[in-house]
């Protein structure tokens, strides 16, 4: 059976929630391996918009077992703040249905302090993520096993005089208030500690559909990203082995785009429309972060930056989202390369709405064109078009998995 892997093609933020959501029908467990909660994953399930930040978005469906890998970093506070808003919302979410490595590191107070006070030149979501992953990199980092286990508080008071070197005038917690407020989260997490790793080895073993599900996106990637507007994390095919512990054969590779683009943050964004256009995507497509609530920046879609990023993960299939959101627009700019003076864009006809629309034929003419020209000019087929938010909203055209 195949391993499915579901990344973004761009800045994050495309859709790739949704389109999990919808694959992991099929899938026995779906398994996150990279990001922390500055991921924002939202979901309209009977109406009803569900955000996840860590927990793996293929959770929700009820055949699906969610797994945090080792190559994810964990707040446990922000995690029972997750478990508990799943509770209030009438969703299972009892150890059954989700596991976390206890290899994967822990998000620590000092690594919020640290990234309050200097996230802001990149415009991080402030979830501590990239200090996090720093002490990981520096050998001082705190495994969510440890903590469970009570063998802590040497490493967070590493952790603490090294965030209290950098920055003394930040009012850091004690190591002891730090542990007071880790502890209990720790012990609630207990009974979700899974060999995530050997769950997937059985899994492969038996011969079912895995979902290895991808957070932020190619132009978020550490090493491939558009450093430093990065995160700290390996977002593309190329993190899964290491983030889930062991060989996996991905033979599905589905990049997930929007039919335009957005980017939260900062960082170069050649093809931003800092006029009507993008005022009107933002306000049709909602696009506000899912996670700080900041608007996010829109403009048009970027082939140059989409085909490196369809080399780097290998992408075998498309999915395009949000394609309802051009609806109203006389023209569709995209951008076919770059030059010295900028993008340069092949502009396509606008068209009506297309909400209703669950086949290809139901399509009209010029929003065809659009996702044949994208189709063709990233050599890689479409797999799924969707054309709103809830679930159904969208247009299968080639199987998944
Ligand atoms: P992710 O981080 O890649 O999972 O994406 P987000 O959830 O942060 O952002 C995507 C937003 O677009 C969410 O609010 C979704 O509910 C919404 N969305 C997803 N697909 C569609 C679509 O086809 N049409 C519209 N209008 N909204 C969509
Ligand atoms: P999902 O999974 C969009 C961005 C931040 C910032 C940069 C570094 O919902 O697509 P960090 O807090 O990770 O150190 O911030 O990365 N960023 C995201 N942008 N979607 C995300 O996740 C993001 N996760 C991080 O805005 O520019
Ligand atoms: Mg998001």
């Amino acid at each position: 059976m195949p391993n499915l892997l579901v990344v973004g093609a761009q800045w994050g933020d495309e859709g790739k929630g949704r389109v999990v959501d919808h694959l992991a029908r099929d899938a026995s467990h779906a398994i996150r391996f990279g990001g922390g909660a500055n991921a924002g994953h939202t979901l309209v399930v009977d109406g009803r918009r569900v955000v996840l930040h860590l927990i793996p978005a293929g959770a929700l469906q009820p055949g699906c077992r969610g797994l945090i890998g080792q190559g994810c970093v964990a707040d446990p506070l922000a995690l029972c703040g997750e478990l508990d808003g799943l509770a209030a919302a009438g969703i299972p979410h009892q150890p059954d249905r989700i596991g976390v490595s206890p290899l994967t590191f822990v998000v620590t107070p000092f690594h919020r302090a640290l990234d309050r006070a200097t996230g802001a030149a990149i415009g991080t979501t402030g979830r501590g993520i990239g200090p996090c992953y720093a002490d990981k990199v520096a050998r001082r980092g705190l495994r969510l096993g440890e903590l469970v286990d009570g063998a802590a508080a040497d490493i967070l008071a590493t952790q603490r005089a090294h965030v209290a070197a950098l920055r003394p005038e930040l009012e850091l917690p004690s190591v002891e208030e730090a542990l007071a407020s880790l502890q209990p989260a720790a012990q609630r997490l207990a009974p979700y500690l899974a060999d995530v790793t050997g769950e997937i080895e059985a899994a492969m073993r038996r011969d079912e559909v895995l979902l290895f599900e991808g957070a932020q996106g190619a132009g978020l990637d550490l090493d491939f990203g558009s450093y430093p507007f990065v995160t700290s994390s390996h977002t593309g095919a190329g993190g899964v082995c290491n983030g889930v512990g062991l060989w996996v054969d991905l033979h599905r590779r589905v990049g997930v785009l929007k039919a335009y683009a957005t980017r939260v943050g900062h960082g170069p964004f050649p093809t931003e429309d800092h006029g009507a256009a993008g005022d009107h995507i933002r306000a049709v497509g909602r696009e506000v972060g899912a996670t700080t609530g900041r608007p996010r920046r829109c403009g048009w879609l970027d082939l140059p930056a989409l085909k490196a990023a369809v080399r780097w993960s290998g992408l075998t299939d498309l999915v395009v989202t949000k394609l309802d959101v051009l609806a109203g627009l006389d023209e569709i700019p995209v951008a076919v390369e770059h030059g010295p003076n900028g993008p340069r864009y092949q502009h396509f006809a606008g068209f009506g709405d297309i909400t209703g629309a669950r086949t290809w034929a139901e399509l009209p003419a010029a929003a065809q064109a659009l996702l044949t020209f994208i189709e063709a000019s990233l050599s890689t087929p479409i797999a799924l078009v969707t054309v709103g938010a809830e679930r159904g909203a969208q247009i299968p055209l080639r199987p998944l998995p």
